[in-house]
C-alpha cells in the first residue's frame, strides 16, 4: 500500500475541525512513516491566504515545534487552493492542482494504483453543494476515491434520509466513510478483541448473567464558544444517537462471522435494529446553569443561545434490547456537558450471586474506561487480605499507562484516517446504521419539541440534575456498591 500515489483533499481546510484535528492526524501519520511514500496533501477553503499564513494555520494545534525537520518536511507535501464552494472554475483548478501534484510525484500512466482521498471537514449545509462539485468536476474515474464526512447527518430519521439519497446519488456506500470518532478510540476498539478474543467473556455475555449496562458521557466545560451549534442539536444529537449509541451496538452485537469490514457492519446494524425507540417516561432531561458564585456561567448566559432556549445539556435514558441476548437488561445511557469530571466508561454491571455461602457484598462490574485514562477494570471480590475472613471489593486492573508505560495511544482521528488509507470500512457508519440510529431516537427528539419538555436545571460543575443518581437505581435496577469503594486509576510509578 506504500507505493499508493495518494492525494488527500482537505475541504474547510481553514476550518476548525481541520485545524484541531485533521492536520494534526495527517502530521502524527507523516511522523510515524504511515503515510504512502508519495502522498500530497491539498488543502480547499474559501478564505484567501498566502501560504505562510495556511501553514501558520494548520501547524497551530500540532504538539511539535513548527520549525523542527519533521514539521517542515510535512509541509512540504502541503499545498493550499482557495475557492468558492459553488463555483466549477474555482474546482476545476483543483482538479489542475491535482493532477500537477501527482506529474510531480511521478505518475507513471493510468494503469497505475492511485488513490484520491476527499475529506470534507465541512457544515453540513455544504456537504451535497462540495460533493456535487467534486463529482463534476475533480472526480477521477481510473482511481480510486474515498470520501470522509463527519456529523451531523441530519437532524432526524427524515432530515438524513434526504442527505443519504443526495450524498448516494453522487457516490457509491463503499466509496464514503462516515466518521464517529468515538469508534477511533482505543477503548472502543478494544471491546471487539476483548469480547471475542477471550474465552470467558462472551460465557456470560447475556442477561442470565448481566444486570444492566450503563454508557457514560461527562465533560467538565460547558458549550463555551460552540453555543450557537449546540442550540440546535442539544446533547441526544450531538453525543448520544451518534457516539454512545456505536458504542452500545459494539458491546451489544453478536459475533461477527469475520472481521471483514461488512460483517462488522452487519452485526452492528442487527443489533441496532433490535432497539426500541426512547420513551420520554425512560428519559431525564437537564440543563445546567450558572454556579452559586457566579465563577461559571449557565448555558443561556453564552450570547449565541437564544435566552428561552429548552436544549438539554443533559440527558439520561433507558434503552432495551428486543433479542433472547439482552431482553429485560437496561441500558441506560448518561451524557452532559458542565458535570463534575471529564469521564466516558462503559459499565458492566452483573447479577447478584446466586448461592448463599458468602453474605452478598456488592455486584461484580466489568468496566471499559475510553477516557480520560484508557483502563479495563473487574471489580471483584477478595478474602479481605490478612487473618481477616471477611470478603472485601477489590479489583482485577488493566490501565493501560501502567502496564504499556512506553505508550502512546493515537489521536482517534489518526488512527481513522489510517484506516482511510487502507480502504477499511470497519470503523465507519454504514448509512443503515445510521438509518436505525435515528429510528431508535427520533420519535423522542419530537416529543420532546413538540411537548416543549423542560429540561431540568443542574449547577455548572454538579453530577447533573436532582434524580441523576437515582435513575440508574430505579429505572435499571443498578445497585451501588455498598461502603467505600471506590476505584482509583493506579499511579504510573
Ligand atoms: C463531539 C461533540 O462529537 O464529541 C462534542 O460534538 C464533544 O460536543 C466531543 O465534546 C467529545 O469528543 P472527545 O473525543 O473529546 O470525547
Amino acid at each position: 500500500r506504500h507505493d499508493v500515489l495518494t492525494t488527500i483533499v482537505v475541504f474547510g481546510a481553514s476550518g476548525d475541525l481541520a485545524k484541531k484535528k485533521t492536520y494534526p492526524a495527517l502530521f502524527h501519520l507523516f511522523q510515524q512513516g504511515l503515510l504512502p511514500k508519495r502522498t500530497s496533501i491539498i488543502g480547499y477553503a474559501r478564505t484567501q491566504m498566502e501560504r505562510p499564513n495556511f501553514l501558520e494555520r494548520v501547524t497551530s494545534y500540532f504538539k511539535e515545534d513548527p520549525e523542527s525537520p519533521d514539521v517542515q518536511r510535512f509541509l512540504g507535501i502541503c499545498a493550499y487552493v482557495s475557492g468558492k464552494y459553488d463555483v466549477d472554475a474555482d474546482f476545476q483548478r483543483l482538479r489542475g492542482e491535482i493532477d500537477s501534484n501527482e506529474q510531480a510525484m511521478g505518475k507513471r500512466d493510468s494503469a497505475e494504483e492511485r488513490v484520491h482521498i476527499y475529506y470534507l471537514a465541512l457544515p453540513p449545509s455544504v456537504f451535497v453543494t462540495v460533493g456535487d462539485q467534486v463529482r463534476r468536476n475533480v472526480y477521477d474515474g481510473t482511481c480510486t476515491n474515498r470520501v470522509v464526512i463527519e456529523k451531523p447527518f441530519g437532524h432526524d430519521l427524515e432530515s438524513s434520509r434526504v442527505l443519504s439519497r443526495e450524498i448516494g446519488e453522487l457516490f457509491d456506500e463503499d466509496e464514503i466513510y462516515r466518521i464517529d470518532h468515538y469508534l477511533g478510540k482505543e477503548m472502543v476498539k478494544n471491546i471487539l478483541a476483548l469480547r471475542f478474543a477471550n474465552v470467558f467473556y462472551e460465557a456470560v455475555w447475556n442477561r442470565h448473567y448481566i444486570s444492566n449496562v450503563q454508557i457514560t458521557f461527562k465533560e467538565p466545560f460547558g458549550t463555551e464558544g460552540r453555543g450557537g451549534y449546540f442550540d440546535e442539536f442539544g446533547i441526544i444529537r450531538d453525543v448520544m444517537q451518534n457516539h454512545l449509541l456505536q458504542v452500545l451496538s459494539i458491546v451489544a452485537m453478536h459475533q461477527p462471522k469475520s472481521l471483514r469490514s461488512e460483517d462488522i457492519r452487519d452485526r452492528k446494524t442487527e443489533v441496532l435494529r433490535r432497539i426500541l425507540p426512547i420513551q420520554l417516561e425512560d428519559t431525564l432531561l437537564g440543563q445546567y446553569v450558572g454556579t452559586r458564585d457566579g465563577s461559571k456561567p449557565g448555558y443561556k448566559d453564552d450570547d449565541t443561545v437564544p435566552k428561552d432556549s429548552m436544549t438539554a445539556t443533559f440527558a439520561q435514558c433507558v434503552l432495551h434490547v428486543d433479542n433472547d441476548r439482552w431482553r429485560g437488561v437496561p441500558w441506560v445511557m448518561k451524557a452532559g456537558k458542565a458535570l463534575d469530571e471529564a469521564k466516558m466508561t462503559i459499565r458492566i454491571q452483573f447479577r447478584d450471586m446466586p448461592n448463599a455461602l458468602f453474605p452478598k457484598l456488592a455486584r461484580n462490574e466489568l468496566v471499559l474506561q475510553v477516557s480520560p485514562k484508557e483502563s479495563v477494570y473487574i471489580k471483584t471480590i477478595v478474602k479481605e487480605p490478612g487473618l481477616s475472613t471477611n470478603l472485601a471489593m477489590s479489583e482485577l486492573d488493566l490501565s493501560y499507562h501502567k502496564r504499556y508505560q512506553d505508550l502512546k495511544i493515537p489521536d482517534a482521528y489518526a488512527t481513522l484516517i489510517l484506516d482511510v488509507l487502507n480502504g477499511d470500512h470497519s470503523n465507519f457508519v454504514r448509512s443503515d446504521e445510521l438509518d436505525e440510529a435515528w429510528r431508535i431516537f427520533t420519535p423522542l427528539l419530537h416529543q420532546i419539541e413538540s411537548e416543549q419538555v423542560v429540561p431540568l436545571p443542574y449547577e455548572y460543575g454538579s453530577r447533573g440534575p436532582k434524580g441523576v443518581d437515582e435513575f440508574a437505581t430505579e429505572r435499571a435496577g443498578y445497585k451501588l456498591s455498598a461502603g467505600e469503594y471506590h476505584w482509583k486509576p493506579r499511579p504510573s510509578s
